[in-house]
């Protein structure tokens, strides 16, 4: 069984973000990949909803990651938002030393992520958005990334 979730508007995108994010627990990362404009960051953007971020989530392209303040109950305290598509240097990536940083009770989100999987030691979430047409897309979520979370993913995916 693959999880799988069809969205066919942003706000459902974010809504499937924001239903996630009370899944997750300090140390989490999650590799998102999908075509540009798929709806990476509108996923993360729902996800910090979620999570209790109450500034402004955007693409941070430029300082390829962004910190956000978080307030939640499963005591994530801060949101890793990260985008390497403009960089192809591994090396960039791993100096974010997003692993280091989850660890003090943070959560990661890596837009492209899939090149930054070969530099994690721990098992990342890997979550794809491919894109069917204008307004509908589907989530897919590599079931073996979740780990014990599986039974709760296949709620989360069953919406
Ligand atoms: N079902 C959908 N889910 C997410 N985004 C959608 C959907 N339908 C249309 N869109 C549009 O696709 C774009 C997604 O942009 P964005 O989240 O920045 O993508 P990415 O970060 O993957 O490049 C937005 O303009 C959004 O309005
Ligand atoms: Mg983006």
């Amino acid at each position: 069984m693959t999880l799988m979730r069809a969205t066919s508007s942003v706000e459902e995108t974010k809504r499937a973000g924001r239903e996630l994010a009370s899944l997750l627990t300090p140390g989490d990362i999650i590799l998102l990949t999908g075509p540009l404009g798929a709806g990476k960051t509108a996923f993360t953007q729902g996800l910090a909803v979620g999570l209790g971020v109450s500034d402004r989530v955007t693409s941070p392209t430029f300082t390829l990651v962004r910190q956000h303040q978080c307030a939640n109950r499963q005591g994530i305290a801060v949101l890793h938002h990260a985008d390497v598509y403009r960089t192809n240097s591994l090396d960039e990536i791993e100096d974010l030393a997003l692993e280091e940083l989850v660890e003090v009770g943070g959560v990661a989100v890596i837009e492209w992520g899939e090149m930054a999987a070969g530099l994690l030691g721990r098992t990342a979430w890997r979550i794809t958005i491919e894109v069917v047409n204008d307004d509908e897309r589907t989530i897919v979520v590599d079931e073996a990334s979740v780990g014990e979370r599986l039974a709760m993913m296949q709620g989360w995916a069953a919406q």
